[in-house]
């Protein structure tokens, strides 16, 4: 099966980027030191889908979030990976098909989506190059 290799660099805190990998949507993100603060603070108990940000991200690379763009509820691109979009309620993303958010873990926290978004599989090729896939 196919995989991607991305350039991270240029991604600063705060930012997300888009990609595509086997023609679904990826979220890339540089997650802030309050963001990342924001996601440990939950309480496990309190969500849907119970995973902690360690979780969902690789050692020593908290800071980057990397999900499927594709919301758990019925498959609509979440708003909140580009510039200016809203990132609803819990600061991560924000379905507007059926108004699911989602937290900066991008785990659900509200609305009809199920699951937390899907974290594909990926390694650091090095500092600045992930691979997907
Ligand atoms: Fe996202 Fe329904 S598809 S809330």
């Amino acid at each position: 099966l196919s995989s991607i290799e991305v350039d991270i660099s240029a991604i600063e805190p705060g930012q997300a980027i888009k990609s595509s990998w086997r023609k679904q949507p990826i979220f890339i993100r540089n997650l802030t030191a309050p963001e990342i603060e924001a996601a440990n603070k939950v309480d496990l108990s309190a969500l849907r889908d119970p995973e902690t940000l360690a979780d969902r991200t690789q050692p020593g690379k908290e800071n980057w979030l990397i999900t499927l763009g594709v919301c758990t509820h019925l498959g609509c691109v979440p708003l909140g990976a580009a510039q200016g979009e809203i990132k609803g309620e819990y600061e991560g993303y924000f379905c507007p098909c059926h108004g699911s958010h989602y937290d900066t873990a991008g785990r659900t926290r509200k609305g009809p989506a199920p699951t937390n978004l899907e974290v594909p599989e990926y390694s650091f090729l090095t500092d600045t190059v992930v691979k997907i896939g």
